[in-house]
């Protein structure tokens, strides 16, 4: 049955086509399931229910903890929350990260306090967002922004990314990572688009499953896939407010990621805040159980949000009550609550079950799972910090990775003229707030949540301008303004007459969540003048644009002959970014994005073919229809590549064929270079309006001058499915375009095939 939902699964999206079900549910071991059933059997209903309750360390922390480095735990507080309340899990910081010895103070406190003094013993788990690396660890290893990471088009990267990551939380003594973020990016404005691995569903999975696969490489972490499910594309932009999309459009858009990511074998799912259509995810039998349990077979622990259960009453008004915000919320499926302030959920849900709403069978299904969780992941065992695992933590071989990887994510955008790499001889101005910002280049979630406190952050890792500095150039450097203020326009504009080019970094400083919301998705106003004041100098205009979303700068960007888009590229970011502009590092990133050109134009890449009629009654680009900025996959390089020979292995494929697709990419410039082979498919005619194209496949080459690759792809039947109107996904046959490098080869497929039931659409 299992399988046979599955394999519908595998037709909405092609990589989980292979390999079985079975091979991927992270069924436990037989003694794994008899020790936790032996713990179980001896559990009271209390204990039970405070496995389910995770509070936050604020609430077991004295008044008087100092808020970075280390915690100062309240021992009775503590004790209230793991002996009294029987709280089986802990998470997040203080004011922000500790180092590697104050976690393991804290943990090797509480993990004290579990064992020795509750009657079971059984430690807590403790959760964190090391959401782009270990983030809430001082002096641990940072990478891009998703974003970031997705414009590299590289798994190998995003795996290790994972490897890393996890071994450095492990260091810290840290079992539960919130991460990886597997929201589909897709409304621009929305705070927690640079968290996204962009608007694309195919390469968000690729990213995540192998980020998930790295992760929990080692077995002592947990890889957390949130958020579940549809917040990527919020109507208003602003961070957990409604979505408003059919259950088709959720599947064939937002579903993809976590279907691939928990056939990755996760352990742990985190729920959206939000609402879909007016239904709130925490609340949705639906997803969490029908779907996320019964279609993709998840058979890990489902934590709620922050305050999510309460946000149902006071916030979605589903729940009349906070009582009933508990029974709705553990009825749709919830294993784990996020409380976290207090022990509402614990004493409401003790109350359910003992007047008989919620039965105890019920709790048995998640303290069954949590308990499990924490016997795989080697707790019951071991639940103190692994004093070795710390040479692994914040190395020099993982800080080259990082910088690496924000090298790779690096994208040009324009390169006018050649005007990079900056000339040996140039004589440069930078100018602009990014610059000299390090909170800008790591964006949200660095030391602290919302990453803008500069003094938390160490003092080695290098800023833009002092990456520059250090290279030995003719650098100058004028301010010019903050991200929303003027400094001294008319200085910089003064010091470009007397350079040969100017470099002005542009973007956003970090935020994280509801503080990140904008309106407004221009550049603001300070930044734009800037670049206008410098611009009118005549004097060649290189933008470097840092930020967590795509602020628009088409006032400014005809005007600039050079266009570098970093992204949140991380601790590395500024030599990365000096790298390229140097020419020390050819740039091959691509936007994992469409970088839209007006305010009110948000479209995605794989929109219909009606949204790209414009005023003019023409589908060539122009206001009015279909005229990004950049295109998804935009990305240019110091080097060229000449696309050829794209072959079709056939002419026709039945339902259940395969077709060999191959290509050849040569490097027809003077540098060696990365290329990432981006295949797309276009179905010509469907029953619903198909998209205009669809990612379907991408593989990186790096190519000597004058080297060339054959790129050899597989489509399967499953690549072309689309989800009918039913919710189910479905094949229909006829004419097929394949797309790749400016080439376009055409197939048929012969014969119909709906998939079998994916759990029926609603
Ligand atoms: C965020 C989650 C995060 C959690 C714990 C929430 O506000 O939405 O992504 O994991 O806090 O810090």
């Amino acid at each position: 049955m299992k399988r046979t939902l599955f394999r519908a699964l595998a037709g909405v999206f092609p990589a989980l086509a292979a390999g079985s079900l079975a091979a991927q549910t992270p069924g436990a071991p037989a003694a794994t399931r008899a020790r936790v059933d032996s713990l179980l059997s001896r559990m009271t209903l209390e204990e039970k229910v405070g496995q389910m309750t995770q509070v936050t360390v604020g609430v077991v922390a004295a008044r008087d903890s100092p808020p970075y480095d280390s915690i100062l735990l309240d021992p009775e507080k503590l004790r209230d929350a793991v002996v009294t309340h029987h709280a089986g899990s802990i998470l997040n910081v203080l004011g922000g990260a500790l180092s590697v010895q104050g976690w393991h103070d804290a943990i090797r406190r509480i993990q004290d306090v579990a064992t020795k003094e509750t009657r079971l013993g059984i430690p807590v788990l403790y959760g964190i967002d090391f959401v782009h690396g270990a983030d809430y660890a001082r002096g641990g290893t940072i990478f891009p922004q998703n974003l970031g990471m997705a414009a590299t088009f590289d798994t190998a990267l995003a795996r290790r990314e994972g490897e890393i990551t996890g071994d450095e939380a492990y260091a810290s003594g840290l079992a539960w990572n919130f991460a990886p973020v597997l929201d589909v990016g897709r409304q621009p404005l929305w705070p927690r688009f640079y968290e996204t691995f962009g608007e694309d569903p195919y390469l968000a999975a690729e990213m995540g499953r192998h980020e998930v696969m790295g992760m929990q490489r080692s077995g002592h972490v947990a890889a957390t896939l949130k958020h579940y499910l549809g917040y990527g594309n919020p109507r208003s932009g602003h961070d957990r407010t409604p979505a408003y999309m059919t259950v088709r459009e959720v599947r064939e858009s937002y579903l993809p990621p976590f279907a691939a990511a928990v056939r990755a074998g996760a352990r742990t799912v985190m729920v959206n805040s939000a609402d879909i259509d007016g239904e709130p995810l925490h609340a949705s039998r639906y997803w969490l159980t029908d779907v996320l349990r019964g279609e993709l077979g998840f058979q890990g622990v489902i934590v709620t949000d922050w305050a999510d259960i309460t946000n149902l009453h006071t916030r979605h008004h589903v729940a009349p009550t906070l009582r009933d915000a508990v029974r709705m919320s553990v009825q749709a499926g919830i294993d784990v609550s996020m409380t976290p302030n207090d022990y509402q959920f614990y004493d409401d849900l003790l109350q359910l079950v003992r007047e008989g709403t919620i039965p105890e069978s019920r709790i048995d299904e998640s303290v069954r799972r949590i308990l499990t969780l924490k016997a795989e992941l080697g707790l019951l065992d071991a639940p103190y910090p692994d004093p070795e695992a710390a040479a692994r933590f914040g190395t020099a071989e993982s800080a080259a990775v990082a910088r690496q990887a924000a090298r790779e994510s690096i994208t040009l955008l324009r390169n006018d003229g050649g005007v990079l790499p900056l000339r040996r001889d140039a004589r440069i101005l930078v100018t602009g707030p990014a610059a000299s910002s390090l909170t800008a280049l790591n964006g949200g979630w660095t030391y602290t949540w919302q990453g803008a406190d500069a003094a938390q952050l160490p003092d080695a890792p290098r800023t833009l301008l002092q990456a520059m500095l250090k290279r030995g150039r003719d650098v100058r450097y004028v301010g010019g303004s903050t991200f929303t203020d003027p400094i001294d326009i008319v200085a910089a504009a003064n010091a470009a007459r007397e350079v040969d080019v100017a470099v002005v970094a542009v973007g956003e400083d970090a935020y994280a969540e509801t503080p990140g919301n904008i309106d407004d998705l221009d550049l603001p106003e300070a930044q734009l003048r800037l670049v206008q004041a410098i611009q009118a100098t005549g004097k060649p205009v290189v933008l470097v644009l840092v930020e967590g979303r795509p602020r628009i700068v088409s006032r400014v960007a005809d005007g600039a002959r050079g266009i570098v888009m970093a992204y949140w590229p991380g601790m590395q970011g500024g030599e990365a970014i000096a790298d390229v502009l140097f020419g020390d590092w050819n740039p091959g990133g691509k936007l994992p994005f469409t970088y839209p050109r007006h305010a009110n134009a948000l479209m995605t890449y794989d929109h219909r073919y009606t949204e790209e009629i414009n005023a003019a009654g023409t589908d060539r680009p122009g206001p009015g229809g279909w005229d990004p900025q950049w295109e998804f996959g935009t990305g240019l390089s110091y080097t060229t590549f000449a696309y050829a020979g794209l072959e079709l292995g056939a002419a026709e494929i039945g339902p259940d064929g395969r077709l060999p697709v191959r290509v050849t990419v040569t490097n027809t410039g003077t540098r060696a270079g990365q290329e990432t082979v981006l295949l797309f498919t276009r179905q010509r005619y469907a029953s619903l309006s198909p998209p205009v194209r669809r990612l379907r496949g991408f593989q990186k080459v790096s190519l000597q001058p004058g080297e060339s690759r054959t790129v050899a792809f597989t489509l399967s039947a499953d690549d072309l499915r689309y989800v009918g109107r039913d919710g189910k996904p479905v094949l229909e046959p006829g004419e097929f375009d394949v797309m790749v490098g400016g080439l376009t080869g055409t197939f048929r497929v012969t014969g119909a095939s709906a998939a079998p039931a994916a759990g029926g659409g609603r």
